[in-house]
């Protein structure tokens, strides 16, 4: 199951809301992968510190990704690109959660500058 949060306006709980049906649904035992598409970058930093993420994730970006994919025709595969966020594990393993909740961080940086189509969800869910 994918389930898309997409509106344009700023502030009107996107990303509250993102990250906590992942929470509730890897507390419920369901395997949950977040992929934040934001350049804002603030569902990554719902579930990473910015420490974390400056030391270990910010070249593991959506970033990446995309920019190989536009500028070389390069298709790495996502599954490189997914992270386990030590935070979000910890508590769920405390609340005997049978569940995971991994996350695809963004970058700041990030700019889906030109109109192609993004299928992210699909080849991951294929
Ligand atoms: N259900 C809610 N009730 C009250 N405040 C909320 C709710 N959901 C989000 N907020 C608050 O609204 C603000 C914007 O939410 P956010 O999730 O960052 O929006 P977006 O991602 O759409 O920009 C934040 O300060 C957040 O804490
Ligand atoms: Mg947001």
């Amino acid at each position: 199951m994918i389930i898309s949060v997409i509106n344009y306006k700023g502030g009107v709980g996107k990303t509250t809301m993102t990250a906590n049906i992942a929470a509730e649904m890897a507390y419920r035992g369901k395997k949950v992968l977040v992929l934040d598409l934001d350049p804002q970058t603030n569902l990554t930093f719902s579930f990473l510190t910015v420490e974390q993420w400056q030391h270990s994730y910010q070249h593991q970006t959506i970033k990446r990704w995309y920019d190989a994919f536009i500028d070389k025709d390069e298709e790495l595969d996502l599954k490189d690109f997914i992270t386990r966020p030590e935070r979000a594990h910890k508590r769920l393993r405390a609340l005997e959660a049978t569940g995971i909740l991994d996350l695809i961080p963004s970058h700041l940086d990030c700019s889906f500058r030109r109109n192609r189509t993004i299928y992210l969800p699909w080849e991951l869910a294929n």
